[in-house]
């Protein structure tokens, strides 16, 4: 998909199709338009329901006039209005030309004048994150059909070159995520990290199970162990051309399928499982966008990836495990795998010495349980950097609340009678004593964000510009973030 501003006179527009984002009840930026048009959108909205909500598409064909179509775009209440507003407004509009066949459009906002970085960077988010689907193994395609050129008037070059760079990463992640766990295991993940690196330009480091296990990672390793496919640890590096202003690690979790283990999850609680390395997925989709969007910053892109099956090789409940960082584990339920990964990912990452580290992990039921499944979790040692995440978050239409982490009779539930800790606190506020069981492998003195993205990574329905399946969560918000470190 082509997405282009356009700068001429909108009453000279010749194409197949313009769209007019509205406020509610606000009808007056359609005299934007040629009179000609604008006199048939007004007769048509005569008699017409259309309000201007969220949500609303509407489709006016035209006879012998210069666009064969007209949309109407709804955008809700104007004082509710923000850019993610826009994103989805555009994302509903290009769900609908794709089922209408048109293949062009130019969109036209309320606002007079040039439309500015922010918007064109959102609408452009939009159409494209709208406009993806997931069907490679459908052998008889339901949609063949793509909108090849979006047009914004007035819109600004810089906002739509990042808005394509920002979208297209998410759309890898979502990709990746979507793949099924038969396809994408840890090898596999471990070879599309270094093809990535290769097209982009990034170090990479793969370290295989061997290796794993000489550099002391027994506990990403042990996760690994009950499957017949291996464990990989994949680190991947940006490093800007000067000084960079900070040097940050960016960790996911990588369990390309999590069947709970022995601790083995009830088939309904199994589906979808190929999502538990949505974290893993972000990760890449981020290191690809910042290979081409060239902030000042070093990024550090780093994943443990394994598969949680109960093999006879498999770890046990009682089993005590040696991190990398020297602590000891006691392992209470073999599903809670994930937080065991990451001990080592955030203490190899905390070797490195980074200013800051972001981890995105698909963690806990139970974060799920607290927000809902729109709603990161999100866990710091760091109020500072956390408030520059939830704004980076905000930019980027990504919703993450903050869950506390300063309950000290909570964290005893993760002391071990054995080891140093237990890899489960139980059921309640068991986000929060998963989170406070990371913190244990994050090193002294390292500003600390971790996201539970278990709601958000992976959606059932389709809204916004999401489908069912993969949705990419916390790509956008992390660019937004580096983005703003690296400027
Ligand atoms: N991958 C799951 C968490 C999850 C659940 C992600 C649903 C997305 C949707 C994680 O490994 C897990 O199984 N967590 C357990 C922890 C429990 C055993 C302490 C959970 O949340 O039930
Ligand atoms: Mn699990
Ligand atoms: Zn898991």
């Amino acid at each position: 998909m082509k997405v282009i501003a356009y700068k001429d006179d909108i009453k000279k527009f010749k194409g197949e199709s313009v769209a007019v984002f509205l406020f509610e009840e606000d009808t007056k930026p359609i005299g934007r338009l040629s009179k000609g048009l604008a006199n048939r959108v007004r007769k048509v909205l005569e008699k017409e329901n259309f309000k201007g909500k969220e949500g609303e598409v509407l489709k006016i064909p035209t006879v012998g006039l210069s666009v064969d179509f007209v949309y109407l775009v709804g955008l809700g209440k104007k004082e509710k209005v923000d850019e993610d507003t826009y994103r989805r407004a555009s994302a509903n509009l290009v769900k609908r030309l794709k089922r209408d066949k048109v293949k062009e459009v130019c969109i036209v906002i309320p606002k007079r004048g040039e439309v500015g970085y922010e918007l064109s960077k959102a609408i452009t988010e939009g159409v494209i994150l709208g406009s993806y689907t997931f069907d490679k193994y459908k052998t008889k395609k339901e949609e063949e059909f793509e909108v090849e050129e979006v047009k914004i008037y007035n819109g600004d070059e810089k906002g739509i070159e990042i808005g394509r760079i920002f979208a297209e990463a998410q759309n890898y992640a979502r990709n990746l995520a979507n793949e099924p766990g038969n396809v994408i295991n840890p090898i596999t993940l471990a070879e599309e990290a270094k093809k990535l690196a290769e097209e982009f330009g990034l170090e990479c480091r793969i370290y295989d199970e061997k290796q794993i296990q000489e550099m002391g990672m027994m506990a990403l390793y042990s996760v690994g162990k009950g499957s017949a496919t291996p464990p990989r640890f994949i680190h991947l590096i940006y490093k800007p051309q000067g000084e960079p202003k900070e040097r940050i690690a960016i960790v996911g979790k990588g369990l390309t399928f999590d069947s709970g283990g022995l601790n083995i999850k009830p088939g309904d609680y199994m589906r979808n499982m190929k999502g538990d390395k949505s974290g893993a997925c972000a990760v890449l989709g981020i290191m690809k966008a910042i290979a081409q969007l060239k902030p000042n910053v070093e990024v550090h892109g780093i994943i443990g990836a394994a598969e949680n099956m109960p093999g006879g090789n498999a770890y046990r409940p009682d089993d005590v495990i040696r991190a990398k960082n020297g602590k000891y584990i006691e392992i209470d339920n073999t599903d809670a795998e994930g937080r065991v990964t990451l001990a080592d990912a955030l203490s190899y990452a905390s070797e490195l010495k980074p200013d800051k580290i972001i981890d995105l992990a698909t963690l806990t039921g139970a974060c799920m349980v607290a927000l809902g499944e729109y709603t990161a979790g999100l866990f710091t040692n760091a109020p500072d950097f956390a408030q520059e995440i939830k704004k980076a978050a905000k930019r980027a239409g990504e919703r993450v609340w903050e869950l506390p982490m300063d309950d000290e009779r909570l964290r005893k539930k993760i002391k071990s009678t054995i080891a140093d800790v237990v890899n489960s606190g139980g059921r309640y506020g068991g986000a929060i004593t998963a989170a406070m069981f990371l913190e244990e492998f994050v090193g002294e003195g390292i500003k600390w964000v971790h996201l539970d993205i278990a709601g958000p990574a992976f959606s059932k329905e389709e809204y916004g510009y999401y489908t069912k399946g993969g949705t990419g969560f916390g790509v956008r918000t992390c660019l937004e973030y580096l983005m703003q470190v690296g400027k």
